[in-house]
């Protein structure tokens, strides 16, 4: 069955993983997508690393990717200068993995926002929209965006409007202003709001658990970033919960964890990754803030496992 589309890619189930630096490589997609996800993001990656390894993308390590993970869209961030973007948009287009193009124009953290990128493209909209048209007008791949509500103040109506205008295939919006942070609450209703004036298929993000799918089929798409990490099976709730209206039970098992070890020896990710990713595979569990010690003191994958037992 299929769920929506972004152009011609067909997206079978409603749960989206979000994009996360450091968290959403292919081990953690591949995981996600036996837990029923519909499309996975990859993290951002920045535009000048895709120039820099332009004669083999296939050595950058965070484009590592398998034909049984797709549909997977790969994220774009970067400051958006005409020629940078299009040449990194076409060597992506041209790549054999990734079915889907997106940019990051959501990040609100100062680092990103110094360098002209993520969220601070909000506010500098008039350039944006001419580069992302230029490149729809000639990616094979569809291409999306990830926003949030504007930069200071609500301007997603002109944002959608405008984006789709120029041929975006889908849009992501993260329900907060990019000056808001986490203690704010998402705000779902702005953005249920926009569905009225747009076909094109919205995928909504922002503080979405299992306590409040209620909404999930006003959405094309429902994208979860936090509560899936450690968590995949939120995904597989999404879907039962978007046909049934209820809850499956709880998933109580080691089975995701031990299924994303088996991920990581098929294909290797960094240490630090590692350690990061496993982490909040214990939230909530006995015994966390111990194995969270012993695993950031972890200085290789044996002593991980050791730890594991
Ligand atoms: C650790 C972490 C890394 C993130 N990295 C990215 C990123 O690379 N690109 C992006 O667009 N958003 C990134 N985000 C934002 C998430 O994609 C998402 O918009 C946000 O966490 C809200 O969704 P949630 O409430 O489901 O977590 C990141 C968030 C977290 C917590």
């Amino acid at each position: 069955m299929i769920n929506f589309k972004i152009k011609n890619i067909p997206i079978r189930k409603k749960g989206v993983l979000a994009p996360m630096q450091e968290y959403t490589h292919l081990p953690f997609r591949l995981l996600c997508k036996d837990y029923d996800v519909g499309l996975c993001y990859t993290e951002m990656v920045n535009i000048n690393h895709i120039i820099q390894y332009k004669e083999d993308l296939s050595k950058l390590d965070l484009l590592a990717s398998t034909e049984k993970e797709s549909p997977v869209s790969l994220q774009l961030f970067g400051d958006l200068s005409l020629k940078k973007t299009i040449t990194a948009a076409h060597l992506i287009d041209n790549y054999k993995y990734f079915d889907i193009i997106d940019f990051n124009l959501g990040c609100p953290s100062l680092k990103i926002i110094n360098s002209k990128s993520g969220s601070y493209n909000l506010k500098q909209l008039d350039k944006v929209y001419p580069i992302i048209k230029e490149i729809v007008s000639t990616s094979k791949k569809p291409i999306t965006v990830k926003v949030r509500l504007g930069f200071k103040e609500d301007i997603l109506e002109d944002m959608i409007n405008n984006f789709e205008k120029i041929g975006v295939s889908a849009i992501a919006v993260h329900g907060r202003l990019a000056k808001e942070n986490y203690s704010v609450p998402s705000k779902i209703s702005r953005v249920e709001e926009i569905k009225k004036i747009t076909s094109l298929p919205i995928i909504y993000n922002g503080d979405v658990n299992e306590t409040n799918l209620g909404h999930v089929n006003k959405f094309s798409g429902i994208m979860v970033g936090r509560e899936a990490l450690g968590n995949p099976f939120i995904f597989k709730q999404i879907d039962y919960f978007s046909k049934n209206n209820v809850l499956l039970e709880k998933d109580y098992s080691d089975e995701a964890l031990l299924s994303f070890l088996e991920y990581v020896k098929e294909y290797p990710i960094s240490f630090s990754k590692l350690k990061v990713s496993l982490i909040p595979f214990f939230k909530g569990k006995q015994g966390s803030a111990r194995i969270r010690e012993l695993l950031s003191k972890s200085k290789n994958l044996k002593e991980i496992l050791n730890i594991l037992k």
